[in-house]
């Protein structure tokens, strides 16, 4: 199985470290939105799409990539990220608006993985050390399962 992942993570790398760990397990590549030519994403069996919660939502560039692919019949998809905060929601609420565009284009949404990362500036921080051994180790099993569908 081909797999890519595309990730953007910037503020202190927590979704890059769940990346890596998918990426390990799943033999995937990992590119940023910028560097994805829209029609090269025909080659892939599944495509993973990640990144930080800003705002709310994913990275505008994740976003934007999404509004620029090309309509497609079935293609299998995950989507992960990592927040500051908790959020509990099945669906995963902060995961809304990537989902909402990828399947408007035709993406199957196989599965998605959440879990905290450290969010701070000087004197303030929520989530310190997240994501942690345990965190990673759930993204393990998530990419297991992707192995499985
Ligand atoms: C500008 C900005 C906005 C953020 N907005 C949210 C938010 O709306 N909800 C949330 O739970 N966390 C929010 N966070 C925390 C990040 O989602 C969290 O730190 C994440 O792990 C960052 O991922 P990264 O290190 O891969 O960039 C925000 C962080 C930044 C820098």
């Amino acid at each position: 199985m081909k797999s890519l992942i595309i990730l953007y993570s910037y503020h202190h790398h927590n979704t890059e470290k769940v990346a890596k760990t998918i990426a390990s397990i799943l033999g995937a590549d990992i590119k940023l939105p910028e560097d994805v030519n829209p029609e090269e994403l025909q080659e892939y069996d599944l495509i993973g799409f990640g990144s930080g919660i800003y705002g709310g939502v994913h990275h505008k560039s994740l976003l934007e990539l999404a509004d620029k692919l090309p309509e497609i019949s079935g293609k299998n998809v995950f989507i992960f990220s990592t927040s500051g905060g908790t959020d509990n929601n099945r669906p995963i609420k902060c995961h809304s608006a990537l989902r909402e565009k990828l399947q408007s284009k035709g993406y199957t949404i196989v599965d998605e993985f959440n879990c905290k990362g450290f969010f701070g500036f000087v004197g303030i921080g929520i989530s310190r050390g997240r994501p942690n051994s345990i965190d990673l180790k759930n993204a393990e099993d998530f990419a297991q399962n992707l192995l499985k569908i």
